[in-house]
């Protein structure tokens, strides 16, 4: 078999072509508006990252009111975010770059004073694990479906708005993942139990925003799905419960399954499955069904060669913070020049305004910093 190679273009099973193999991950930048509008910041900090690079996935946009998972996240669920969306697509469009947006629930990820004294929702009542976790409310029946409701008009938003596909958010602990989890899910009706029931709300949700696309885009559309490979509670998502999701979502019209991983080559914390990375059993499961993003720490072309060996396509993420010309550096073999820290008097030429700052360092790795 001949070796993947990140220059190479790639055309995913809808017809949308990318010009290379990197694409720029999902990152929040808490640069909008207080109701999800977008700011000019924000369109000069994607438009600097654009051009070079085959798709940019933009910061996850809320889909709900009740979705809102902090201050400055970018919202696609009134008409009202329309205008600036089609900004922010063109803005990432320039030179051939693609457009995607993340579409996203915070569930009980979120808190009454972000959701303006609304309580979060989920599955059901069970807290987060973390210090100031809220406990949420579980959501009714006819709530749910209108969730799934809300990723529709979402997805005809993006469509509306121009861009060229959209990534389901199902990882990193947010309201998709939270139906999957037997620690956020302890429902005893269809929504939850077994593992099948548990998969029911992320099932529906991709069948309905597929739908959705094949009867609304009037040209190729894209759409992935997000997933996190395994949970640290107990109970939890295990690394054999993904294997469960991935398989059944490979089965479906999607155009990628994206992981979500600190490090490309991570093993699992499962006894079961320590033979290779989580990467390589992922894309074993697979089996080019659909194609596969692979992220984490990826800092330069080797490192991509690595990534793609078990995967179709590479995420990049802080290294596009710190620098957006990442990915023509690595093309043109000048990746000695890559910057992999900022100074604070380089916020303003990087387009890294407070909130994007202040994130990144809470996310900085060392390696990074
Ligand atoms: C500042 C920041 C914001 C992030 N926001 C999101 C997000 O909105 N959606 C998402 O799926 N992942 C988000 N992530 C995770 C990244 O997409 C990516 O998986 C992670 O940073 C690992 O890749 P890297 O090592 O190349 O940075 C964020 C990461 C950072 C650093």
């Amino acid at each position: 078999m001949t070796k993947k190679h990140y220059s190479e273009s790639f055309t995913f099973k809808s017809g949308v072509t990318l010009k290379n193999r990197f694409i720029m991950a999902p990152m929040t930048t808490k640069m909008s508006f207080f109701d999800g509008v977008i700011t000019e910041d924000e369109k000069k900090y994607y438009y600097l990252r654009s051009k070079d690079i085959g798709a940019v996935v933009t910061a996850a946009a809320n889909v709900s009111e009740g979705g809102k998972g902090w201050e400055g996240e970018l919202g696609i669920h009134d008409d009202r975010h329309l205008a600036g969306l089609a900004d922010l697509a063109s803005a990432i469009q320039r030179n051939g770059t693609k457009a995607f947006i993340q579409l996203y629930h915070g569930g009980r990820m979120t808190n009454s004073s972000v959701l303006r004294g609304v309580q979060p929702v989920s599955a059901s009542a069970v807290k987060a694990e973390r210090p100031t976790a809220e406990e949420p409310r579980a959501l009714e029946e006819d709530e749910i479906y209108q969730i799934i409701e809300d990723f529709k008009q979402g997805t005809i938003r993006a469509i509306e708005a121009g861009f060229d596909g959209v990534e389901l958010h199902g990882a990193n602990t947010y309201l998709i993942q939270q139906f999957f989890s037997p620690h956020s899910n302890r429902r005893e009706d269809k929504w939850g139990g077994s593992v099948e029931n548990r998969f029911r709300f992320a099932d529906l949700l991709t069948d309905t925003v597929i739908e959705t696309v094949k009867a609304y885009a009037k040209r190729p559309f894209v759409v992935g799905y997000r997933f996190s490979p395994e949970e640290y509670e107990t109970p939890g998502i295990r690394f054999g419960d993904t294997l469960y999701l991935v398989d059944k979502l490979a089965d479906k019209a999607l155009d990628y399954l994206h992981v979500s991983l600190g490090k490309y080559d991570l093993t699992s914390q499962s006894e079961e499955y320590k033979e290779k990375s989580m990467l390589a059993y992922l894309n074993e499961v697979i089996n080019n069904r659909t194609a596969f993003m692979s992220v984490g720490d990826v800092r330069g072309g080797e490192e991509a060669l690595e990534a793609l060996e078990h995967s179709d396509l590479v995420a990049l993420g802080r290294v596009m913070l710190a620098d957006p010309h990442f990915v023509s550096k690595v093309l043109n073999d000048r990746e000695d020049t890559i910057r992999f820290t900022v100074a604070d008097e380089e916020r303003e030429e990087l387009g890294l305004t407070n909130g994007v700052w202040q994130f990144m360092q809470n996310m900085m790795s060392d390696r990074i910093n």
